[in-house]
């Protein structure tokens, strides 16, 4: 695996040219975008779409996420872009809004996993926009780590995952929101979000407690550690547990129960930082494999409720009791 490091503000087209020469060659590529680390793979091409699934250990069964830029023509990818989904891309493009709609029939089965729905979005990362427009076609890029991990969110992270899976990593630093982008699925004028995440969109449908069967990406156990991890509702005190393990909270968390660590996440009045956190903390909480990791959740809305989300599935939703 070759690296890249880039400047994560304002890179260079000949530094990052040749992670699109790449690319376009059907090569795989882990890059930064404003979420989290993704791992890029030109769309078009089927033999590299599945060294996505291979290299993530991801089944075959739950779709990729398709990377454009927002003045890109999509008639090849969505079947039609109505006024609503015009709408939305308006508003939160570039950004971390992904949109998913009916598909138009060029896009490959093995991206939709064979769903009549497309997942698309336009990343305002500069490296990642920049990479895009230097590829000039759709890349599919799911978050750059091994199936239901936690999501990378520097170019370490993704070295240790997928190392010796990928041909090549660009290093831009840490990414600026740290959890992954919302996801609304647009039918009509109607609007149901199926991921939370920093884009809040007013008037929209939820449907984020469905069973996993309706939409792939929302299995109970995700963006999880190895060590056994349970949650702690918000402003609760961990209360005695026994055993060891660490607790992740806030600033203004109950003390950690004896024999517990703790470990902070920063103020919870602050999302931004506590979102940009979070899976960095996982991960080096993680590393020290301790008996249990008790996540206490943040009580907010909004983007709290986006990380809240992901607390809940690292945690499969089970208590400390
Ligand atoms: O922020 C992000 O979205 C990151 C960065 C790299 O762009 N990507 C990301 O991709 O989180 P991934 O593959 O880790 O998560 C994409 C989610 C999956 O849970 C998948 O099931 C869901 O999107 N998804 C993809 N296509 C879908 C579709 N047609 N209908 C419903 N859900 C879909
Ligand atoms: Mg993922």
């Amino acid at each position: 695996m070759r690296i890249i490091r880039v400047d994560a503000s304002r890179p260079k087209p000949e530094t990052l040219r040749p992670a699109a020469e790449v690319l376009r060659s059907g090569g795989l590529v882990a890059f930064p975008t404003e979420t989290v680390y993704g791992l890029g793979a030109l769309a078009g091409d089927e033999a590299a779409t599945a060294r996505v699934f291979a290299a993530k250990g991801r089944p075959a069964s739950d779709p990729l996420i398709v990377h454009v830029r927002p003045g890109w023509d999509l008639s090849a990818v969505f079947a039609r872009v109505s006024p609503a989904m015009r709408l939305l891309m308006e508003r939160h493009w570039p950004g971390p809004l992904t949109i998913v709609a009916e598909k138009h029939p060029a896009v490959v089965d093995l991206v939709t996993s064979g769903m009549p729905t497309v997942a698309v979005r336009a990343p305002s990362h500069p490296v990642a926009a920049l990479l895009l427009d230097l590829v000039g076609a759709p890349v599919v890029a799911p978050s750059a780590n091994r199936f239901s991990y936690v999501s990378p969110t520097t170019a370490e992270h993704v070295a240790r995952d997928l190392g010796d899976e990928i041909d090549m990593l660009v290093d831009a630093g840490r990414t600026p929101i740290g959890i992954e982008s919302t996801i609304v699925a647009v039918d009509g004028n109607t609007v149901t979000v199926l991921r939370r995440g920093s884009v809040v969109i007013d008037g929209a449908g939820d449907d984020i407690d469905a069973p996993p069967s309706a939409s792939p990406g929302r299995l109970v156990v995700h963006y999880a550690p190895r060590s056994r991890t349970r949650l702690i509702e918000a402003g609760a005190s961990a209360g005695e547990p026994g055993g060891s393990g660490v607790v992740v909270g806030y600033a203004d968390s109950a003390p950690a129960p004896d024999g517990w660590g703790m470990v902070s996440l920063g103020d919870r009045a602050d999302l931004e930082d506590v979102a940009r956190r979070l899976y960095r903390v996982l991960r080096e909480v993680d590393a020290a494999e301790p008996p249990t990791i008790a996540i206490e959740l943040t009580g907010r809305p909004g983007l709290g409720a986006a990380i809240d989300d992901r607390i809940r599935r690292a945690a499969g939703g089970r208590y400390l009791r």
